[in-house]
């Protein structure tokens, strides 16, 4: 599988990420249980701080850099709790089942057309006990940016260290697949850089290809911290196994 990161974008991924989420994560695995899997764990943004707080985790990627970036962590925290597994989640076979299936920070926009979509779902079906709980999340796509921002360098966020932009060059309507180049900079200057391919979703239609890969979703959110759902914010999907 082509690796999606590069050396620098690894180096400041974890600045670029304004999900807090780790709060949300952290209870969940209480009520959930003890063995968590995490499909696209990245460099173990979340990983890492349930494996600190004692939960055994598994954690499946499939880039070598992000996992060498987490490699350091393990390492450097002494996780003993914390396994990786170097694989594409549409096809690994674990052959064990999970309480907890997370995919945190819209891992699930990485996987692209609707055949791999739905072999995603159909093996995390398969990695679910059947109590378990499945939480991913998705960008919730604006029309007015999806219609508008292409061709020109937008801005995501901009703090006292940090500017994050993207640029979309080319939009697959068809596929609903955005290919965009995301910069980051730090003090005026281009500190890394990545090309990404981005598949967006409706609420609806993510709802129904749940469905149809038989789960049930117990709750949509639209923030990690509040119950309260508003438009423009993410999909935050928490499903179970359907009868
Ligand atoms: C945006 S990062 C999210 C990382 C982490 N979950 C977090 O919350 O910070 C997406 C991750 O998914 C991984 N990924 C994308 N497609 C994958 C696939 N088919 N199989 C396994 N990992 C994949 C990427 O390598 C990357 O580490």
């Amino acid at each position: 599988m082509r690796d999606n990161y590069n050396k620098q974008i690894v180096a400041f991924y974890e600045l670029n990420v304004k999900q807090n989420d780790v709060d949300f994560f952290i209870t969940q695995a209480k009520k959930c249980g003890s063995e968590i899997l995490e499909l696209g764990i990245g460099t173990g943004r979340i990983g890492v701080e349930l494996a600190k707080k004692g939960y055994s985790v598994v954690g499946v990627d499939s880039s070598d850099l992000m996992l060498s970036e987490l490699k350091k962590r393990i390492k450097q925290f002494k996780l003993k709790n914390l396994h990786i597994i170097k694989g594409d989640l549409i096809k690994i076979n674990l052959k064990k089942q999970f309480d907890l299936i997370i995919m945190p920070f819209r891992v699930y926009q990485q996987i692209h057309y609707q055949e791999n979509q739905i072999k995603a779902l159909q093996n995390v079906y398969k990695h679910l006990s059947d109590k378990g709980i499945f939480i991913f999340n998705v960008f919730n796509p604006d029309f007015v940016i999806l219609a508008g921002d292409h061709g020109k360098e937008v801005i995501d966020y901009k703090d006292k260290y940090i500017t994050r932009t993207h640029f979309n060059w080319k939009h697959d309507k068809q596929n609903q697949i955005i290919y965009t180049k995301i910069k980051i900079y730090k003090n005026s200057k281009v500190v890394a850089s990545h090309n990404l391919m981005v598949s967006y979703f409706f609420q609806k239609e993510l709802k129904f290809l749940l469905e149809s890969c038989k789960f049930k979703v117990i709750e949509l959110r639209s923030n990690y911290n509040s119950k309260i759902f508003k438009d423009n914010q993410e999909l935050i999907f928490i499903c179970k196994k359907g009868v």
